[in-house]
């Protein structure tokens, strides 16, 4: 089973680094639980350069094994350091009785901001991060482009992916620009987000990026990832590259893609040497 697992590892780095249906949760290493004050962080990776990742998860909370499954993928194909902090606290959406109390609570920017700014200030002193991106899954993508607005000199940039209760008046405020992914289910991103973006800052409305999966759903990236549905998991395959593609062009990180190349070069050369033997 040991080898049958390498074996589907290994043929799947070398089809394009595609995941497999069945070992979607176990392809990439993954991260430990730590504890930053009042609240734990899931910490996957180490940062070849400066930059760091803060992943804000969805109303699922934090023991959602797509949305960790993400951390680890875009930590090791991208070799950065990503944290996700539980900033509900052990808790997630009620499923019963009073979702909008919770919602309200959990979504106070005060105290999500302070998060942020805690976690920001650990990744900086800890591990001299001196680039901070965050990306976030519905809920946290509108928290992503408040970080975008009000904690722009924190985040350099911020990808929302299926962001949820997106208005024209909170990217009105963005001070970073950002990549929007949406599912065909969402509200299009396009006009209604870029044309307040482009009126209210077109120095940053040019550096901002949509694209949208039209045939998949709200949720396909995170919570309701579906890994047994291999539309779903090809569109979660280019959702990665895009948010590489998007982040190389932002930083303009020269290091980091030559060594990927130079990675599955290696790889290629120890898996050529092995089918002679
Ligand atoms: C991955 O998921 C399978 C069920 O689909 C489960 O049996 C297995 O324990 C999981 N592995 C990890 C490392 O979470
Ligand atoms: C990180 O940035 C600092 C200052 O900007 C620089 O001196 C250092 O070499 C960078 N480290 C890496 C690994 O790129
Ligand atoms: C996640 O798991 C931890 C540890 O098992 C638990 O304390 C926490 O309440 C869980 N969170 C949710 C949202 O279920
Ligand atoms: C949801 O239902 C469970 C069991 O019926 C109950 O213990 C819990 O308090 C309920 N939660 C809310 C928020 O009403
Ligand atoms: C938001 O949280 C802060 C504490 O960080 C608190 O003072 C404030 O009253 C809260 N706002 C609301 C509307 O609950
Ligand atoms: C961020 O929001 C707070 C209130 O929540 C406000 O006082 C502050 O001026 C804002 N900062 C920026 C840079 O927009
Ligand atoms: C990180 O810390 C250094 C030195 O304390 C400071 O100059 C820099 O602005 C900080 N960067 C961020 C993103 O907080
Ligand atoms: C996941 O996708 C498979 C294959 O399309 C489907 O049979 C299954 O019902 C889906 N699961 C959920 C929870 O939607």
């Amino acid at each position: 089973m040991k080898l049958l697992s390498l074996l589907v590892i290994f043929s799947s780095i070398l089809a394009g680094k595609a995941i497999s249906a069945l070992l979607w949760n176990e392809t990439y290493p993954k991260g430990e639980v730590i504890r930053l004050g009042d609240f734990d962080i899931y910490s996957v990776g180490k940062s070849n350069g400066n930059l760091s990742i803060i992943v804000i998860y969805d109303i699922r909370g934090f023991n959602i094994s797509q949305t960790r499954v993400f951390c680890d993928r875009l930590a090791s194909e991208y070799f950065v350091h990503i944290v996700m902090p539980d900033f509900f606290r052990g808790t997630a959406a009620p499923t019963n009785g009073s979702m909008s109390t919770w919602l309200a609570d959990v979504s106070n920017w005060s105290k999500v901001s302070n998060d942020l700014k805690n976690v920001a200030n650990w990744l900086n002193k800890s591990f001299s991060t001196n680039r901070i991106a965050v990306i976030g899954f519905c809920w946290g993508g509108l928290q992503v482009v408040r970080a975008c607005s009000n904690l722009s000199t924190i985040f350099f940039t911020g990808i929302s992916i299926h962001g949820a209760s997106l208005t024209s008046d909170e990217v009105r405020q963005l001070q970073q620009p950002m990549l929007f992914i949406g599912a065909g289910s969402d509200p299009p991103l396009q006009p209604y987000l870029s044309d307040a973006i482009e009126q209210s800052n077109s120095i940053i409305s040019k550096q901002c990026e949509y694209k949208t999966y039209l045939d998949m759903r709200h949720g396909f990236v995170a919570a309701s990832a579906n890994y047994s549905n291999p539309d779903n998991v090809k569109a979660i395959d280019d959702v990665h590259l895009t948010v590489r593609n998007y982040l190389d062009k932002l930083t303009k990180n020269i290091s980091v893609s030559l060594s990927i190349n130079f990675y599955f070069l290696l790889i290629l050369l120890i898996f050529a040497f092995h089918l002679h033997l």
